[in-house]
């Protein structure tokens, strides 16, 4: 039995009830898939159904506003997908009729859809023959076949792209693509998968060669950026003081609170931390250290400290965007991670 009508196989058996898998409906395809990029299959259920929900088709989606939008994605982080979905929801209202394209050549020119979710949407929803590449193929194809090429090069991709597509020839595209994914998810993970089990074990390269913990290979990334944020937390007679993050940073367009960011934690130097303070809440205000996170971004770590302020004169020139709200209102606003984090485990609740 070839490699491909093994995983088939396999994947008949051992396959997940996905609800994306029954439809071929190219909207609810990309809802699925573009949520999946941001998060694992558990996590992103939740969100996948509370979207389809909320918006049926792609014109609901597209006659959404910003902030919906946002809110419905909050949490899943990195906003600009939830960005571009609208544009592209947008644009497809306007342009193309209110109707989802569901070619490969047609589904790349939308923002935020790129080769891996084009050859997706269109094998799922309309069986062509475009193999999908994402971290699990690539890791099965790299275990499997024996290719030593990271695969995040150029000459890695190139050869991972011919190989892939070489293999869906002759394949019926959307079952194919399903099942190397999920035979990727489930049975060759990344770390200690249960090789003993495996259907194609005995033509596997890297487990004949010992170097199933070893691919696929990969270039280190560059450093990530340390940042240091310090918000302060102005909370008077039921309203709160907010901050709308404007274009050009982490979390555009979402809501946090007046903050003022240090190159070091504040209270490895002070003085830096005290003169910006002073600056922008004026000489007798007085703070109070409150809880302290650190989040994770792609090419960013954020320490982040909140404190309490009492006494304190806002200078409203640190920021045009800063305003009051109400706790109700603030609920209603699409909020980073570490916000809604905060208000939750210190139970500001109205
Ligand atoms: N991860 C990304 N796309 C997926 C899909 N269609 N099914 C299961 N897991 C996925």
């Amino acid at each position: 039995m070839s490699f491909q009508t093994e995983i088939v196989k396999w994947y008949l058996i051992n396959k997940r009830a996905l609800p994306w898998r029954d439809t071929t409906d190219a909207y609810v395809i990309w809802l699925s898939e573009i949520i999946l990029q941001q998060t694992r299959v558990e996590q992103g259920l939740p969100y996948f159904n509370n979207f389809l929900q909320s918006y049926p088709t792609v014109t609901d989606f597209a006659n959404a506003t910003e902030t919906q939008i946002l809110k419905l994605w909050q949490g899943l982080g990195y906003y600009s997908r939830g960005r571009n979905m609208l544009f592209t929801a947008r644009q497809i209202r306007d342009s193309h009729a209110g109707i989802f394209p569901r070619k490969y050549d047609d589904l790349i020119q939308l923002k935020g859809v790129g080769e891996y979710t084009a050859a997706a949407i269109s094998s799922f929803s309309a069986n062509e023959s475009k193999a999908v590449l994402d971290g699990n193929v690539f890791r099965v194809l790299s275990r499997y076949f024996g290719i030593e090429t990271a695969i995040n090069s150029t000459e890695g991709k190139k050869q991972f792209n011919e190989l892939a597509q070489a293999l869906i020839e002759d394949q019926q595209p959307s079952l194919y693509n399903q099942a190397i994914m999920e035979f990727g998810a489930l049975q060759c993970k990344p770390k200690s998968p249960d090789c003993g089990n495996c259907p194609v074990q005995s033509g596997c390269y890297a487990k004949t060669n010992d170097r199933v913990s070893l691919l696929p290979l990969k270039l280190k990334k560059l450093k990530k950026r340390t940042r240091y944020f310090n918000y302060f937390v102005c909370f008077d007679g039921g309203q709160l003081l907010v901050n709308k993050r404007t274009a050009g940073d982490v979390w555009q367009e979402l809501y946090d609170f007046p903050l003022i960011e240090t190159e070091n934690p504040y209270l490895e130097d002070q003085e830096q931390f005290l003169t910006k303070l002073k600056t922008n809440f004026g000489e007798a205000c007085i703070i109070a250290p409150l809880a302290k996170q650190k989040h994770l971004l792609t090419h960013q770590t954020i320490y982040v400290q909140f404190f309490a302020l009492d006494n304190y004169i806002i200078n409203f020139n640190m920021n045009a965007e800063i305003k009051w709200v109400s706790l109700a209102a603030f609920e209603e606003l699409p909020q980073p991670k570490v916000i809604t984090n905060f208000m939750i485990s210190n139970s500001i609740k109205q």
